[in-house]
């Protein structure tokens, strides 16, 4: 099994691009499903889920060739009629995206409780809801959902929680269904946004994506056509990592082909606490200030602060001065990181499931430690190219689910860090 070693304390400098965005890669991808003819989607990032998404939708029918430096052509012109690969579903959340596209197209839907991250719960019974809602009979076995309906139906649905793989399969799901959809109380995350912009400049009819109403004019099951290319919108949470990395140690980082927009309010929590930050359309520029003070700090559904910011967020707040409060209100599981960075030498202490308190600043020693899931992942790798002597980072499949090839762009900022 591949490892990261890191030597730490070293200054990072120089540029760092940002790669299309993970999550809205993987549902673009499953955004194939919905056409007669194929599609292309660019920019993709080359990582393991988007791998395993590829493998999901092959066993499925869908034909897949690659397109160009960072594409993919995807034809779902005929389906298989096989089902989903369980070991791969299991270890994919955004499997689940999947369901919508085919119980729509296929009238039956066949798969087993999504894995991905342990970072809570993660349950399904909004997406099921939401089926319910379309009209179709859901039965659930010990290992497997199945979902069927003979046609979808439009419905008025409201999300009783905020859910963003909820809102995308719902989203498409209903472009195939029969009349209009309401979608109410719907995920407002960037990454719906550029899906719906696809989607409709290839014959779909959603309003109002991006905002809490989405409206949908279904096709009563007449296929989208293909021909369209999908571009992948920058990673916000590949350039807040980056952000947060320059603020703990940059002497000058440069991040391009980023959307500053997109990282609103991690840019005021950082500037906040006292780090400078320039921007221009597409970049950032961050340099590690004098002075870096503790700040509390809040997960919210976008446009809040990312939940998927919050690891790492905690490791730069261990640096700071003062006490920060880190309240992970997205996910009830996602505070599992801090003791591994307590034994490197953070004073860490936890309040409740959801709330953590950071004393700072303390130097950090480098450890042995285990990558739990992609973003605690990423946080150990700037907790350790913060700390002082050498660390290593096992299990680092976790990482190399959500960031490509980390060690060779880190190592371009100077970092000592190798894969072995
Ligand atoms: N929830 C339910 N029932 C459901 C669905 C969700 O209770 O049926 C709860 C979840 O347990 C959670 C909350 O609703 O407490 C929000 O979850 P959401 O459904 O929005 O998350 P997700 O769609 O499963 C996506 C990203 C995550 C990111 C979250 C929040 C993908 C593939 N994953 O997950 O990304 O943290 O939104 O922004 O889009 C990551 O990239 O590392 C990652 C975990």
């Amino acid at each position: 099994m591949a490892e990261f070693i890191i030597k730490g304390g070293k200054k990072l400098k120089g540029e760092i691009e940002v790669h299309g965005a993970k999550n809205a890669a993987l549902k673009a991808l499953a955004s194939s499903l919905l056409f007669s003819g194929p599609i292309t989607v660019k920019n993709l990032p080359w990582i393991e889920d988007v791998f395993r998404m590829k493998e999901l939708l092959e066993e499925l029918g869908v034909k897949v060739s690659k397109a160009g430096e960072r594409g993919l052509k995807l034809d779902a012109k005929k389906l298989s009629g096989a089902g989903f690969r369980k070991e791969i579903a299991k270890s994919l959340r955004a499997s689940v995206v999947l369901t919508g596209p085919l119980l729509a197209r296929e009238k039956k839907v066949i798969f087993p409780h999504p894995g991905g991250d342990v970072i809570g719960k993660r349950p399904i019974d909004i997406f099921l809801e939401g089926f319910r809602a379309f009209g179709a009979k859901i039965r659930t076995s010990r290992d497997n959902y199945e979902a069927s309906a003979e046609k979808l139906k439009g419905a008025d649905f409201t999300f009783k929680m905020i859910s963003v793989s909820a809102t995308e399969t719902l989203m498409m799901a209903a472009v195939l269904a029969k009349g209009r959809t309401i979608l109410r109380n719907a995920a407002l995350e960037p990454e719906i946004e550029s899906l719906a912009n696809f989607l409709n400049k290839n014959g779909a009819r959603i309003r109002g994506a991006g905002t809490p109403t989405v409206e949908i004019a279904g096709q009563n099951s007449r296929l989208l056509r293909g021909g369209g290319t999908f571009e992948i919108i920058p990673d916000r949470i590949d350039a807040g990592s980056f952000l947060i990395l320059g603020a703990a140690l940059g002497a000058r980082i440069k991040i391009k082909k980023c959307n500053p927009l997109h990282l609103a309010a991690l840019i005021f929590l950082l500037e906040s606490a006292g780090v400078k930050i320039k921007s221009g359309p597409d970049w950032l520029l961050v340099s590690r200030p004098r002075k870096l003070t503790s700040l509390d700090a809040k997960t919210r559904e976008y446009p809040g602060f990312a939940t998927d910011l919050q690891a790492p967020f905690t490791v730069l707040m261990t640096q700071a001065r003062g006490q920060a409060m880190i309240f992970e209100t997205v996910f009830e599981g996602r505070l599992n990181y801090i003791e591994e960075l307590n034994r490197m030498g953070a004073k860490i202490t936890p309040c409740d499931p959801h709330r953590i308190l950071v004393h700072g600043p303390t130097p950090l020693r480098g450890r042995d430690i285990e990558a739990p899931d992609i973003r605690a992942g990423l946080a150990f790798i700037i907790a350790a190219l913060v700390a002082k002597g050498e660390s290593r980072i096992k299990n680092i499949y976790q990482i190399d689910r959500g960031y490509e090839r980390i060690e060779e762009r880190l190592q371009k900022l100077g970092a000592d860090i190798e894969r072995v």
